[in-house]
């Protein structure tokens, strides 16, 4: 396996003409309409740079939020980048990009046209005779594999059979560039395997005129399996964290060690967010590197929860604890059938709160870790506690107003709209939710939801204490 490590990305383009690039691109959101003042909206992507080159399959792996699709959209030129740029063949791009398709996870197919017209819309930018419309789609159907289904309407079609008609309506255009954003996550396993091999066998025997693909995907063995190339991102903001070169196309299958071994390494990377690539990578596997390295990762001004229930927190302690208090990340995920992505959060809480140690691709528990573990449930929600009111800063800030309040009662209000001067208004509600969680099983409040208020548990022992 050969695995190299750029965070440049200049160097290990395969020698195709570079089709598309991102120079420095960086993107925030900017809310529409009036701001209130002092929130700065956050960024979603800092200082991306990637080459896309012809004849390239290219994977994009990140956690959720990292920005993946921001990214695919600013590249197709349906976003603009809010800094940075994107060239097309060397040429600054402006407005949406004619030459990229893209297929999305599921399709808005419209109910009352049949496949035939369906496919048809993906042309009517185009300039064409009402024949040579009818001929290019019924080629892209033919190509995949809806031969037969022309007339159907989409709710005779099974999940599997509509997403092929988004394939055709992509194809239909003969884009140079296909991208895809997670097309094969909605559908059921066999589906998605059968879809997925069809595709490659278009591409690798160039029966599409595409000249790169770039996809999205939360599934590891997915990039493994199809790509040349494997963007893995990180976030807070999203960045590109490492770009790794995909196994030799006769080597993409689970069957071979390359393969299970260059799974493990990715979801080693994914699941230790805050680890140095250097000691992700098995020493063997870096090549000299010839990049710059990537910026020093930004600090992070404001402490991010992740999304992680207590359930599933002690849920995955408890296995680490009956697996001897040390257990292979990898394993582990496989063990809960968590995706990478999945279990990533509840690694982070687990450290966060410094009841395990990931190291070196493993989660080993601490001395607090074992205790906690070991513990009933009275001192395993004291233990948390302490944890989480010594680490979990809104955590304490709300217990010390809770104490200072004469009544014992603050409103969620204060803490949402600090919040929100930090993410996104959906985050900073799913940051508040994770507090509330944490901190009512921890007994650090109770929270009354219909007033939308905290207060004390109990004002008489914590006063004592
Ligand atoms: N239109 C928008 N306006 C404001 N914020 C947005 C918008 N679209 C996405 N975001 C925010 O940008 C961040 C990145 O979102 P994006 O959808 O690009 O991530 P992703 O990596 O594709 O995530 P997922 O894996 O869940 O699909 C998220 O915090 C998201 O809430
Ligand atoms: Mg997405």
């Amino acid at each position: 396996m050969s695995i190299t490590h750029n965070h440049q990305l200049t160097n290990t383009i395969k020698s195709g003409e570079i089709l598309l690039e991102a120079h420095h691109v960086k993107k925030i959101y900017e809310a529409e309409g009036k701001q209130p003042r002092g929130v700065r909206p956050p960024t979603v992507l800092e200082d991306i740079n990637i080459q896309i080159a012809s004849g390239e399959f290219v994977a994009l792996l990140g956690p959720s939020g990292s920005g993946k699709s921001t990214l695919l959209r600013i590249l197709a030129g349906l976003l603009r980048p809010t800094e940075g740029e994107v060239l097309l063949k060397g040429v600054p791009q402006h407005g949406p990009n004619p030459h990229v398709a893209i297929v999305f996870q599921t399709f808005a197919l419209f109910p009352w046209l049949t496949v035939l017209q369906n496919v048809e819309l993906g042309l009517q930018a185009q300039e064409l005779t009402r024949t040579q419309r009818l001929k290019r789609a019924l080629a892209a159907i033919d190509t995949i594999g809806l031969d037969g289904f022309e007339d159907a309407y989409p709710k005779e079609l099974s999940g599997g059979m509509r997403q092929r008609v988004g394939f055709a309506r992509a194809l239909v255009v003969e884009p140079e560039l296909l991208f895809m954003d997670e097309p094969f996550s909605a559908l059921d396993v066999l589906t998605a395997a059968n879809l997925r091999k069809e595709l490659l066998n278009l591409w690798h025997a160039r029966k599409i005129p595409t000249k790169a693909i770039v996809m999205v995907t939360h599934n590891i063995d997915e990039a493994v399996s199809m790509a040349d190339r494997i963007l893995v991102l990180g976030a807070d903001p999203g960045h590109v964290r490492v770009e790794l070169q995909g196994l030799p196309l006769e080597k993409r299958d689970a069957k071979y060690d390359e393969h299970t071994r260059m799974v493990d390494v990715i979801y080693r990377i994914m699941t230790s967010p805050h680890t140095d690539i250097e000691e992700l990578l098995p020493k063997e596997l870096l090549q000299p590197q010839t990049g710059k390295l990537a910026p020093a990762k930004p600090v992070r001004p404001y402490q991010s929860l992740p999304h992680a229930g207590i359930g599933d927190i002690t849920g995955l302690i408890e296995l680490v604890h009956a697996n001897g208090g040390r257990a292979d990340l990898y394993q582990l995920g496989r063990d809960l059938q968590l995706e990478a992505d999945d279990l990533l959060p509840l690694v982070e809480a687990t450290d966060l709160l410094d009841l395990a140690d990931p190291q070196e691709g493993d989660l080993i528990l601490t001395e607090t870790g074992k205790r906690f573990a070991e513990a009933d449930v009275l001192t395993e929600k004291q233990i948390f506690r302490q944890q989480a009111s010594e680490r979990v800063t809104m955590l304490r800030q709300i217990l010390h107003d809770l104490e200072e309040a004469p009544d014992h009662i603050v409103p969620e209000e204060r803490y949402i709209d600090q919040l929100k001067q930090h993410f996104s208004d959906d985050e900073a509600w799913t940051q508040l939710e994770t507090i509330i969680d944490w901190g009512r099983y921890a007994e650090v409040f109770s929270y009354v939801e219909d007033r939308g208020i905290f207060r004390l548990e109990d004002p008489e022992t914590l006063a004592e204490e």
